[in-house]
């Protein structure tokens, strides 16, 4: 039987634990998932693509057939180079949705084969956003709740050294 392989792409920066439930809900439903860093992103990111592929790693290593990279260019190209069936995003918002579903349909239209599949994290997620994330530990909020400890340790350390 064939492996079925998804690409689960985007920023995370940094990755948060919206993020890691459609990591964990993508395992459910295919053989393999890979976590990926976009590297050609025209947001201007806060950890550099090093520390934001590190974390991922960190944090999906004891998590069975979920692997962490990072890709360049199309995001389509690298789907196909992997060989993956499918790309998964997750949706929290209807205002998400319209992006989402322009990409989605570009990704298509770039590479008919590979379907999109929209996850919806657990409820109590809904609300959460790396760039919120990064706002509250900036203005002295916790952030434990909202990402794993060693995402914490990270942000803490990131903006200690962004302070100096
Ligand atoms: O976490 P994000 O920032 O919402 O993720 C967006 C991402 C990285 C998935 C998107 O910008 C992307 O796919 N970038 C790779 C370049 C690409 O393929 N662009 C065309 C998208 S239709």
């Amino acid at each position: 039987m064939d492996m079925r392989t998804v690409i689960y792409p985007g920023s995370f920066d940094p990755l948060t634990n919206g993020h890691l439930d459609v990591i964990k809900r993508a395992t459910k439903l295919f053989d393999r998932v890979i976590v990926a860093v976009a590297e050609s992103s025209s947001k201007k990111p806060f950890f550099t693509l090093a520390e934001r592929k590190r974390m991922l790693a960190g944090v999906v290593k004891d998590i069975p057939n979920v692997t962490a990279t990072s890709f360049p260019g199309l995001l389509v190209d690298f789907a196909a180079k992997k060989k993956a069936c499918a790309i998964i995003r997750g949706l929290r918002v209807v205002s998400d949705f319209e992006f989402e579903f322009q990409m989605a349909l570009m990704n298509r239209r770039l590479k008919e084969r590979i379907e999109t599949v929209f996850m919806m994290p657990r409820g109590k997620y809904i609300y959460l956003s790396s760039s919120l994330v990064k706002e509250v530990a900036r203005l002295g909020g916790e952030v434990s709740t909202f990402v794993p400890d060693s995402v914490e340790r990270a942000l803490r350390k990131k903006l200690r050294a962004k302070r100096r």
